[in-house]
């Protein structure tokens, strides 16, 4: 075998070459899709802080976070170097026989961190991981006695079968198999959450919710749940003795102005909080979920069971070192304060661009330096655009909305090198997520390419939409 490509092939590789093996050995619809906007035409040479820089030297102003990943920014300088050190000093990266200096490091700065009694840490790779470890270990410490777990209408907790069953996105549009016991209650509503738990009543009259899986600001459709929601839950489960996770996966690390979101309110302590995304300093892929001591102690803290959840990468060296370095960068760097300070410009920024394109803009949330901009739907008229895509993508209610917003994301990039994306939650909103490195002047940058971009209107955003489109794009 001597035509395997090595890293110097892989780089060398021009965008016809990378679509043609993406079509053959990926898949065809992801080129279509992403090749759908002009970013999928683009080769990244490099990036740094909320920068990418093109093969061909153009500069983009990356406004995306990396979907949650990129709190520090592209290469943050100390994250580069924490994990050359640890290549250049020959660490270990496997530890299941040894125990690990940087896991137990990590587990003692998050209880530093984290308020109360939330003391106890698991490191897998993935948030979905992390939502799953946590349902586990709540399903253990009922001892398999309940048999319920509830999840919100809006929820997004991942796409493995576990995280997936207690996710309500429409974006997980195809029905795999649910773990059993799941149900559901209307976000922020308390009413719909009192309801459910009575729905979950055991026999002896006690209640057979086993965990409560909450996102309290939900990342992919902006919304929020109120101080006095969050607090009631709290108390009800407290009350019926119900494990309550925070699902904290997008929101951590200062993301909107609190080290974690759950923190804006004083006094409150979930049983599990879960954390990825930036945890890993936009370079390691890692997640984690921290327990309450008494939760964790009970459900797994013998010896029996103390390997009972656990995969192969969890806690790995570099993953976890890193991990150490981004949460000090996140915690010296002050970036709940620099979330503020981002979100207080944006906040008045989009704010006045709703009001100067009202045919446009229907609404604008969010919180700290995590925004939307929900567009309108557009006109019917838009319908006419329907034969031009591929049938799957014509039968998505959504989809003038998704078209909209789709012009406006594919104009920001064309017009004016800035990088967005949309959530694909209920709503669809345009996410403005910058890195937490990003000053004033970017935030202003990118203010006045929207404000620009809004202003073509709708009819010149989509017509020339439609005209990529019926240049055949977009092919299934
Ligand atoms: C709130 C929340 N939970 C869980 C997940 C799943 O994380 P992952 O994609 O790493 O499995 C996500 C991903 O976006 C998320 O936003």
């Amino acid at each position: 075998m001597n035509d395997l490509l090595d890293i110097a092939d892989a780089e060398r590789l021009t965008e016809d070459q990378v679509h043609a093996l993406y079509r053959r050995f990926v898949s065809r619809s992801q080129v279509s899709l992403v090749g759908a906007f002009g970013f999928g035409h683009d080769r990244v040479e490099s990036a740094e802080g909320c920068w990418i820089t093109l093969r061909d030297g153009r500069r983009i102003l990356d406004f995306t976070g990396g979907i949650g990943v990129l709190n520090h920014g592209h290469n943050h300088p100390r994250i580069l170097a924490a994990r050359r050190n640890f290549a250049e000093q020959r660490r270990m990266e496997v530890h299941k026989n040894y125990l690990s200096p940087y896991v137990a490091a990590l587990s003692h700065n998050l209880a530093r961190l984290l308020p109360g009694d939330l003391d106890v840490s698991y490191f897998p790779n993935s948030g979905a991981e992390a939502v799953e470890g946590a349902v586990k270990l709540a399903y253990k410490y009922h001892a398999g006695r309940r048999g319920t777990v509830l999840h919100t209408d809006i929820s997004f907790h991942g796409k493995l079968l576990g995280a997936g069953s207690l996710t309500a996105s429409p974006e997980l549009h195809f029905d795999y198999p649910r773990i059993p016991g799941t149900d559901y209650f209307g976000y922020g509503d308390l009413d719909s959450f009192a309801l459910a738990l009575d729905r979950h009543r055991a026999i002896d009259g006690g209640s057979d919710v086993y965990a409560v899986v909450l996102e309290p600001l939900s990342a992919s459709s902006l919304r929020e749940c109120s101080g006095e929601f969050l607090r009631e839950v709290r108390r009800l489960c407290t009350e019926q003795d119900i494990v309550l996770v925070f699902d904290e996966v997008y929101t951590g690390w200062g993301r909107t102005g609190a080290l974690f979101h759950f923190m804006h309110h004083p006094g409150l302590v979930p049983d599990v909080v879960t954390m990825s995304k930036s945890f890993g300093g936009g370079k390691a892929s890692i997640a984690g979920y921290v327990a309450r001591e008494p939760v964790f102690r009970r459900a797994y803290d013998n010896l029996q069971d103390a390997t009972l959840h656990s995969t192969t990468y969890y806690g790995f060296g570099e993953e976890t070192a890193t991990a150490l370095e981004a949460v000090a960068v996140a915690v010296e760097d002050d970036y709940p304060g620099r979330a503020r300070k981002l979100g207080a410009v944006l906040e008045a920024g989009l704010r006045d661009i709703a009001v100067r394109h009202p045919a446009l803009v229907a609404s604008t949330a969010g919180s700290g330096a995590l925004h939307g901009v929900f567009l309108k739907a557009g006109p019917a008229s838009l319908d006419r655009l329907v034969p031009l895509l591929p049938a799957a993508l014509g039968r998505d209610p959504r989809l003038r909305t998704k078209l909209i917003t789709g012009a406006v994301i594919a104009a920001l990039y064309r017009d004016h090198g800035v990088l967005t994306f949309f959530g694909s939650n209920h709503g669809l909103p345009l996410i403005v997520a910058p890195p937490l490195v990003a000053e004033e002047p970017e935030a202003e940058t990118f203010l006045r390419a929207l404000d620009e971009v809004l202003g073509q209107g709708a009819v010149r955003l989509l017509g020339r939409l439609a005209g990529e489109l019926a240049a055949g794009r977009l092919r299934p």
